[in-house]
C-alpha cells in the first residue's frame, strides 16, 4: 500500500481515521512493514499489505472462508476455468462481460472486492486509464499474495488489504465503482456486506456483484439438482431484501450457465423522492401525501354514505369535499369561546398502540 492511499483508510472497528506506527519500513512511498494504529487495535502491514481483519476479529464463516481459501489460494489460478467451462462459456469472456457492465470509466476510483488473486484486476485497470485507482480487498492475504505478484507492474495506482466485507476499511463515498465476482456467497452478514458496498460508493456511482444461484424456475430440474448437489450455495437466495435502501436503477440477470445472478445499480442518496403533493383527478382526489398523512380517525357507515352523496352532489372529489368540511367544521369550533377546547379523555391518542 502507498502511504498516500491511507487517507482513504478507515479503522474498521470505528471508522475513525488511522496512522502509520513509529518505524514503519516505507519504500519509494511504499508502506513496506509495520503498523497501522486504530483506535483500539494496532493492524500488521507485511509485504505492503494491511491485515485489517486479523484472525482474532474474525468468526464462523469469516474464519471458515479464510482457512478454506489458505488451503486452495496456490491452485486457485489452475482450475478456476472449470466455473466456466461448466457452462460451455470461457473466462476471458465472461469476465469482460460482467466488467464491462460496471460501466467503469478512465480516471474513476474503484474497489474490487474479494478480489482474490485479482483475475479480473488487469481488466478493471485497463477501463480506468493512467488516473483511475483500483483498490484490491480480499479476506484472505493468501489469495491476495497472487493478486499482488501479478499486478506488481501495473501501470494504474493499486493498492491492496486485507478485510472484511461486513467492516470495509474504507471512508464513506470513497469509490466511484464496486465490484465483486463470487465472494458474496461468503459474506458472514450478507445484510450488513450489502450496507457497507453502499457506503463506500458515493451517491452517483455504481455497484455490481454475482454469485452462484439456481433460480426458481431450474429448481426442480435436474441441471438445478446437479449443481445444488454439488455445491449447496447454488441454493442461497438472491439477496433482494438485503439491497440497501441507497440502491436506484436496480438490474438482476442470470448469467453464466443462468445460474449465477447478478445485480448492479446504481448509488443514490437516502430514499427514492416522489412528487407525492400531485393533485391526483378524479372520485377520491387529494395527493398520496393527503392519504397517507391526512388519515382520519372512521366514521359511521351512515356518516360516509351521507358524505360520499355530499360530495357527489357538489362535484368535488371526496378528499376535497372533506377536506373543506372537516376545515370549516374545526376552525369554527376553534374560534369559539372555548367549548371546542379538548374534553377530558379526548386527547390526541399517543405511543404505539394508541387508539
Ligand atoms: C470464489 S473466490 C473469487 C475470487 C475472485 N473474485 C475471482 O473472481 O476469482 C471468493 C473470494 O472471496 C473472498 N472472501 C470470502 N469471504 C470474504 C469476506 N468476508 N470479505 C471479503 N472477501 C471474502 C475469499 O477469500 C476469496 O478470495
Amino acid at each position: 500500500m502507498r502511504s498516500s492511499a491511507l487517507e482513504w483508510l478507515r479503522d474498521p472497528q470505528d471508522g475513525r481515521p488511522l496512522t502509520v506506527a513509529e518505524g514503519a519500513t516505507i519504500v519509494d512511498g511504499v508502506l513496506v512493514e509495520g503498523e497501522l494504529v486504530g483506535t483500539m487495535r494496532r493492524y500488521a502491514i507485511r509485504d505492503g499489505v494491511p491485515d485489517l481483519a486479523p484472525d482474532e476479529t474474525l468468526f464462523g464463516t469469516a474464519r471458515f472462508a479464510r482457512g478454506y481459501y489458505r488451503g486452495i489460494a496456490d491452485s486457485y489460478d489452475e482450475t478456476v476455468h472449470v466455473t466456466f467451462d461448466l457452462y460451455g462459456d470461457t473466462e476471458d469472456g465472461f469476465r469482460e462481460t460482467l466488467v464491462d457492465r460496471l460501466g467503469v470509466r478512465p480516471g474513476d476510483r474503484v474497489l474490487e472486492l474479494s478480489a482474490g488473486t485479482g483475475r479480473d484486476s488487469e481488466r478493471l485497470l485497463r477501463r480506468l486509464g493512467a488516473h483511475g485507482h483500483l483498490w484490491l480487498l480480499d479476506l484472505s492475504p493468501d489469495m491476495l499474495r497472487h493478486a499482488a505478484d501479478r499486478l506488481r507492474d501495473a501501470p494504474v495506482p493499486v493498492d491492496l488489504c486485507v478485510g472484511n466485507a461486513a467492516a470495509l476499511p474504507f471512508a464513506d463515498d470513497a469509490f466511484d465503482a464496486l465490484f465483486c465476482f463470487t465472494g458474496v456467497g461468503h459474506f458472514p452478514d450478507l445484510r450488513r456486506a450489502l450496507a457497507e458496498m453502499g457506503r463506500v460508493v458515493r451517491p452517483g456511482g455504481r455497484v455490481l456483484f454475482c454469485e452462484k444461484n439456481v433460480p426458481p424456475w431450474l429448481r426442480d430440474t435436474t441441471y438445478g439438482r446437479i449443481l445444488i448437489n454439488n455445491n449447496p450455495m447454488f441454493a442461497d437466495p438472491v439477496p433482494l431484501t438485503d439491497l440497501p435502501v441507497c440502491a436506484r436503477n436496480v438490474r438482476v440477470q442470470w448469467l453464466l450457465g443462468n445460474v449465477h445472478y447478478v445485480i448492479d445499480y446504481d448509488v443514490g442518496e437516502g430514499e427514492p423522492v416522489g412528487n407525492f403533493d400531485l393533485d391526483l383527478p378524479g372520485y377520491r382526489g387529494g395527493t398520496f401525501n393527503t392519504r397517507y398523512y391526512g388519515r382520519l380517525e372512521g366514521v359511521t357507515p351512515q356518516a360516509k354514505a351521507l358524505y360520499e352523496r355530499a360530495a357527489a352532489a357538489r362535484g368535488e372529489s371526496l378528499h376535497a369535499w372533506l377536506d373543506r368540511v372537516v376545515r370549516s367544521a374545526a376552525e369554527a369550533d376553534l374560534s369559539g369561546d372555548g367549548d371546542a377546547g379538548p374534553v377530558a379523555g379526548d386527547e390526541a391518542p399517543t405511543g404505539p398502540g394508541a387508539g
